[in-house]
């Protein structure tokens, strides 16, 4: 097993990294302080995993919450479910909530955590790729508005992160690729040697190998430790993690939450935030070619859905929440593994990439 550190302080918590861990004794109870944990899980989740870590926490009084699965209940209604079972089961503010499932079931209930008499324990145990390399790690809470993803939430840490490589051999491939886009978005933004080993590794993640598959997620998660530590609520560094995600939020929203996955639309953004550095002549055209070349390489997209129109990128990205007294900020790239986040590009440059989606 590996341990990574996020850094933060009196709040700083361990990464956990292997296989089997559910069944590690003392892990998990180690960072519970109380006797009683809600585990909040989705339903396509509980029938492969609840068990197995409802057998690794006997000895707690366990409330289960389980979820409808996927993005599109990511919202108030399916919030509200785990408050409702936290106060009929009674849990006091030394409860812990365990999140077991993809990034909607993490982020939502990071957040529930928040909130839940003013904020209680809670540890993240994420079981899709995407989740295990990004969304588990960093403290990003929350859900969507109609009008834009991920609007409502907090900054809120969690006790711990247990990433089980096991559970990825019941992840669809069409949600591997997905998972691999937040791999790439760190190539991107800060490690062109990471890219090169991507380059060369890609078939051997696609098919999970369990060695590269374990490489890649701690080379994300120690990227995302370092990035969090140095800048926990986005006030500067942070904000190139959201590479790719400006494109890729306005895809989510505009074509109705789940419809795209969340990877698969930053796949695409990442293309067009590589378009518009190579318009604005900050990368080459054979930069933004194997960069395109990667992304496609992990089975995303790269290229907006045929039904977005620039007039709906503009509408939409207006909301992404970088916008900053109502300019626009995006996260560009003044090289393969060099990224700035800049309101400093050409209009007729950022028309020209949206225009890569019919006017
Ligand atoms: P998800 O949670 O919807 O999971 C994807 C699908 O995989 C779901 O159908 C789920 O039931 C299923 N699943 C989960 N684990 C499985 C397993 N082991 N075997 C089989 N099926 C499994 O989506 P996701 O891609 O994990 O996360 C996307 C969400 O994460 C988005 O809402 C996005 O906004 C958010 N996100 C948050 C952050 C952050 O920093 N908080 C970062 C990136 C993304
Ligand atoms: N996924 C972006 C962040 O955690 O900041």
């Amino acid at each position: 097993m590996q341990c990574l550190n996020v850094d933060l302080g009196d709040r700083s918590y361990p990464i956990y990294i292997g296989s089997g861990l559910f069944e590690k004794p003392g892990l998990l109870a180690s960072h519970i302080k109380g006797k009683q944990v809600c585990i909040v899980t989705d339903d396509t989740v509980a029938p492969l995993y609840l068990d197995a870590l409802e057998s690794a926490l006997s000895g707690y009084r366990i409330t289960r919450v389980i979820l409808p699965t996927g993005e599109a209940f990511k919202n108030w209604t399916t919030l509200q479910q785990i408050f409702d079972a936290l106060l009929t089961d009674r849990h006091d503010r030394r409860t812990t909530l365990i999140a077991l499932g993809g990034g909607v079931i993490g982020d939502m209930t990071g957040f529930a955590a928040a909130c839940y008499q003013r904020g209680v324990d809670f540890i993240q145990i994420p079981t899709t790729l995407l989740s295990q390399v990004d969304s588990s790690v960093g403290g990003k809470t929350g859900i969507n508005h109609p009008a834009g993803k991920n609007m409502i939430g907090a900054f809120y840490q969690p006790q711990a992160v247990l990433i089980d490589t096991a559970s990825l051999q019941t992840l669809p491939p069409r949600e591997v690729s997905a998972g691999l886009a937040e791999i790439i978005k760190y190539g991107f933004i800060r490690d062109a040697l990471f890219l090169t080993w991507l380059e060369s590794n890609m078939p051997r993640l696609r098919a999970l190998d369990p060695g590269a598959v374990t490489e890649a997620i701690e080379r994300s998660c120690s990227i995302k430790a370092e990035v969090v530590a140095e800048d926990e609520r986005e006030g500067g560094v942070r904000a190139l993690l959201n590479f790719g995600h400006t494109f890729g939020h306005a895809i989510e929203t505009h074509q109705g939450y789940g419809v795209w996955l969340h990877g698969e639309a930053v796949g695409a953004g990442m293309v067009m935030a590589l378009d518009l550095s190579a318009r604005m002549g900050w990368i080459g055209s054979d930069e933004l070619a194997r960069g395109k070349d990667i992304v496609a390489s992990a089975g995303l997209p790269v290229t907006p859905p045929q039904s977005m129109l620039a007039a709906d990128f503009r509408r939409l990205m207006a909301v992404d929440k970088k916008v900053l007294d109502g300019q626009l900020r995006l996260v560009l790239l003044k090289g393969l593994g060099d990224a700035i986040v800049t309101a400093d590009f050409d209009t007729t440059a950022l028309s020209d990439c949206l225009a890569m989606s019919p006017e």
